[in-house]
């Protein structure tokens, strides 16, 4: 392989915030060999599907991108792209991928792909396949190189990864490994990397980010996430501090306490709880009740009057009966949310509640989850009306739609869209932190103007 050679590289991710912060590591470990990250994948000697094995339909979305891919390849399958197939698919049905697509080279799992310059030498030479599924005792955070590609004004730092709980219905345990917390002092040298690089929020990452336990800065006892956040906190520039996702059983009272305590942790909270019923909650393997949710939601409103909060539901869990279901929507009314991602149960192979008796036919879950989500969206919608007619401070990290429109997030996590003066307005208000005016609140966003003009490109001072 010549290094010198600039070669082009393209990631999809699919499913969630950690997949996307994993692409862009990969992008990291392959920029000192070459690899540039293109928009296309058809301009690309590298292609990495960045995969999902969350719910059937996430896992099968990656065969269907396989099967159009394979245009890239030669026709004998040796020459043309190389095609990597990365994340929790790769690490859950590599066999099966391998049988299903023979086209793909690397088969790589969440926990090894540090190790992609290796496997693109093995998939180049004669064996002409790779596949790296390992376990490995060593973190692959101990070697990862530093960020090699700006990340905006918005960063994902992985704090924590992997899941000890076994949730019945959850293939994360399985994909991802055991729980490991990041020392310290690794996830603040690389959040004050990313501010210096132009971040203002960071966003921290794990499957169970609040089981957080990394060694402590300093090298004594260990911190949790409360503990983390308020170190991080005093990084100068650094404005906006977010975290996800969270388990109910690790909400400390710490952790609560900072969110009254620390001005830059952001009045948002996503907190999946999945049912609401005791029952369903017990086959889930949840460990926890509705009354204790309902206590740690009472709790964080006492520490941060204007939380919002943000939850996972899934209708349709085996044994779910139409009792527990509006168990569930009494639930949502309770607490009211600010946002909510429902899914239907979807049977993982491997899991506990794939060969629980009592599935709940299809029909069910449809009129279930249609119901819930109806529930959901008014709530947003109201929600997102209370702002109508208030000044909301925002983050602009996105272009709009036209050229002189941007969009950010308010601290409450809602998308919000300005319409700038023009086209130099938008382009100087990107990575910028203003107040906006809200005049219209729609079912996902809110739209408004700006409080006051983008200041000029030259009163900016580094
Ligand atoms: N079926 C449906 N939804 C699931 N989730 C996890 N596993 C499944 C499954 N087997 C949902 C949960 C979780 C979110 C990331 O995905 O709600 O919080
Ligand atoms: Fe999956 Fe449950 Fe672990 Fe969340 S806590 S990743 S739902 S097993």
């Amino acid at each position: 392989m010549a290094r010198t050679l600039a070669r082009k590289l393209f990631v999809k991710s699919y499913g969630c915030q950690m997949n996307v912060y994993d692409s862009a590591r990969m992008a990291d470990v392959l920029a000192p060999h070459g690899y540039e990250r293109v928009d296309h994948a058809e301009d690309a000697d590298l292609l990495i599907l960045n995969t999902c094995h969350i719910r059937e339909k996430a896992a099968e979305k990656v065969y269907s991108e396989l099967g159009r891919l394979r245009r890239l390849k030669a026709k004998d399958g040796a020459g043309g792209a190389m095609i990597a197939v990365a994340g929790c698919v790769a690490q859950a049905e590599s066999e099966e991928l391998v049988r299903r697509a023979p086209h793909v080279d690397i088969v790589v799992g969440p926990q090894t792909y540090h190790r992609l310059p290796e496997l693109i030498a093995r998939a180049t030479g004669p064996e002409r396949h790779a596949v790296d599924t390992e376990f490995p005792v060593e973190p692959k955070f101990d070697h990862l190189p530093g960020e090699a590609e700006p990340r905006g004004p918005t960063a994902f730092v992985t704090v924590q990864e992997g899941c000890d709980k076994f949730c019945a219905f959850c293939v994360v345990p399985y994909t991802r490994g055991s729980e490991y917390s990041r020392p310290a002092a690794d996830v603040i040298a690389e959040t004050r990397r990313l501010v210096a690089a132009g971040a203002r929020e960071i966003t921290l990452l794990g499957q169970n980010v609040n089981a957080y336990h990394g060694a402590a800065l300093g090298g004594r006892g260990e911190w949790r996430l409360g503990r983390l956040i308020r170190e991080l906190a005093e990084i100068d520039r650094l404005e906006r501090i977010r975290y996800t996702t969270s388990h109910p059983r690790d909400m400390d009272a710490d952790l609560a306490a900072a969110h009254g305590e620390v001005p830059q942790l952001m009045p948002f909270l996503h907190l999946p709880v999945q049912s609401g019923s005791d029952r369903v909650l017990a086959k889930m393997n949840r460990g926890h009740r509705v009354a204790e949710y309902l206590d740690i939601v009472e709790g964080l409103r006492r520490a941060r009057g204007d939380i919002a909060l943000s939850s996972d539901f899934i209708v349709g869990h085996p044994g779910e009966t139409d009792d527990d279901f509006y168990q569930t929507l009494e639930l949502a009314r309770t607490v009211g949310f600010a946002q909510a991602y429902s899914f239907k149960y979807s049977r993982r192979p491997g899991t506990p509640a794939s060969v629980q008796t009592e599935q709940v036919p299809e029909t069910v879950k449809s009129e279930r989850l249609a119901e819930l989500q109806s529930l959901l969206a008014a709530q947003q919608l109201s929600f997102n009306r209370r702002f109508e007619g208030d000044a909301v401070t925002v983050l602009f990290d996105r272009r709009g739609t036209g050229s002189d429109q941007i969009a950010g997030r308010s601290p409450h996590m809602q998308a919000v869209h300005v319409d700038c003066a023009d086209a130099g307005e938008a382009a100087r208000g990107m990575g910028a932190i203003a107040d906006v005016f809200i005049a219209e609140a729609h079912a996902n966003s809110l739209a408004g103007r700006l409080a006051a003009a983008m200041p000029g490109s030259g009163t900016h001072s580094a």
